[in-house]
């Protein structure tokens, strides 16, 4: 609580010198976006506070969940970041290949804690052919990844290949729960989500157990509903608003993460800046696209911005499929990760499994099979300096 409150003073004194001195302030991991307003960074405070509380079985943790607050797998380096606790999912091949629920209609996360005395644990069944693990991804800068319109994805969209780079892109159509509306998901590593609301009330139940109004039913894998009630007394929905407030945890969550600074530039050198048109050149900017734009909007914060974020926000297959099939993607697919912040995150990949960035490019395969040749084959300077330029970001 201390460092809150520490960490609430330190922004508004950044605040208040902004507006004194008319300076820009880089921010820093962790702070909100330049130039909000106190409105605004009172919402930012509020979502913060309720990202970092621990939740208790009162509050409605569990009966299965994964971590007792958000921030304790989004905590590296700062508040809002990203972090090494992986989670699991698991699955059937079947004889052709295909993707099967293990039960229908049971997903395939399985939460790592139960709330004691165990008897609502999900466990994973012997069926299981597929296990895959997934590492938090960072949250710096998703308002305006989510202020990105679903056109401007729309237009990138080449899954048929009509330029034939080999390259086939597919924005991930899906169905954003608290509206009924088709849009293109942009959230998650197969792009599961749409905004940041949706992605909050998704992670509250299905990563601790809080149920909301956007998935008002418990799951734990298995555990059928008579012993969901012996586990977990509190009545769903859990997250009810707030009385002084009126705000629901998942509209703070949604308010932090909307204003959440990008992680900002790292310092470049000649051979960084040099490297930049290596990243062109070998074709990673194909998926990896340097900027995109956010539309017009109202908030100033968001009006026609171009976020520097290093991704198309499309699904690909480059060969590191994890078997698990989710919303729009396949199980061959991923969403383009963004590299903005690369320098602060470790480790990398989907699963967590490269250590360093050549790890990662090394396992491009599929429809990055030429970007990998490419890299593999520059001189040694030029491979130096598109590493370089990598750890800037
Ligand atoms: C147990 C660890 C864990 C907890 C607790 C957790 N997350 Fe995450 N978070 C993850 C992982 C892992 C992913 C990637 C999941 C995926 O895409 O399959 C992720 C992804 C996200 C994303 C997608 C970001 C992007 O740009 O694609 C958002 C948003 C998010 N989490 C918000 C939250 C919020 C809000 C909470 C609290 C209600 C929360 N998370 C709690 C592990 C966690
Ligand atoms: C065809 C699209 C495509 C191309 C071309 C491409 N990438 Fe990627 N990149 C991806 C996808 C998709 C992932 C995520 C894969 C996964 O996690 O399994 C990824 C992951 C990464 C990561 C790890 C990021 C993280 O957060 O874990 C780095 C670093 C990276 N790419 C760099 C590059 C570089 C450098 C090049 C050029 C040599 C390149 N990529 C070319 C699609 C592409």
């Amino acid at each position: 609580m201390k460092r809150l409150i520490a960490l609430a003073i330190g922004m508004y004194l950044a605040l208040i010198w902004v507006e004194l001195t008319g300076q820009t302030v880089r921010p820093l991991p962790g702070d909100p976006l330049p130039g909000i307003t106190s409105g605004e960074f009172e919402e930012f405070r509020l979502g913060l506070g309720d990202f970092t509380e621990v939740e208790t079985v009162e509050d409605g943790l569990g009966p299965a969940f994964n971590g007792s607050s958000c921030a304790v797998c989004h905590s590296v380096p700062a508040i809002g970041g990203a972090g090494v606790v992986a989670e699991v999912r698991a699955a059937r091949r079947n004889e052709r290949g295909e993707f099967v629920e293990l039960v229908p209609k049971s997903g395939s996360l399985f939460q790592t804690f139960s709330i004691p005395p165990h008897t609502c644990q999900p466990v994973i069944p012997p069926e299981a052919n597929v296990i895959a693990r997934r590492v938090p991804i960072p949250l710096f800068g998703a308002g305006l990844v989510e202020a990105i319109p679903d056109e401007v994805l729309l237009a990138l969209d080449d899954a048929d290949d009509r330029d034939g780079d080999g390259i086939s892109g597919r924005a991930a159509i899906v169905t954003d729960i608290a509206t009924g509306h088709r849009r293109v998901g942009r959230f998650g590593w197969k792009a599961q989500q749409a905004t940041l609301l949706a992605f909050s009330a998704d992670a509250y139940r299905n990563e601790m157990g809080i149920t909301n109004d956007l998935f008002p039913d418990e799951v734990a894998f298995g555990i059928t509903a008579e012993q969901m009630k012996l586990c977990d007394r509190i009545p769903d929905p859990e997250d009810k608003p707030d009385r002084r407030t009126r705000r629901r945890a998942i509209d703070n969550f949604e308010s932090f993460m909307k204003f959440l600074a990008p992680a900002g530039r790292g310092p470049i050198d000649d051979a960084g800046r040099a490297g930049e048109a290596v990243f062109g050149a070998a074709g990673c900017a194909s998926c990896h696209v340097p900027s995109l734009q956010t539309g017009p909007s109202p908030n100033p914060l968001f009006n026609r911005k171009v976020v520097p974020l290093f991704s198309d926000l499309l699904l690909h297959d480059i060969g590191t499929g994890d078997g698990i099939s989710q919303e729009a993607a396949s199980p061959q697919e991923f969403r383009t990760p963004p590299l903005w912040g690369l320098r602060l995150r470790r480790p990398l990949l989907h699963d967590g499994t490269a250590a360093t960035v050549e790890d990662a490019i090394g396992l491009h395969g599929g429809e990055a099979a030429s970007a990998r040749g490419r890299f593999l084959a520059l001189p040694a300077d030029r491979r130096a300096a598109l590493l370089a330029f990598l750890k800037s970001l």
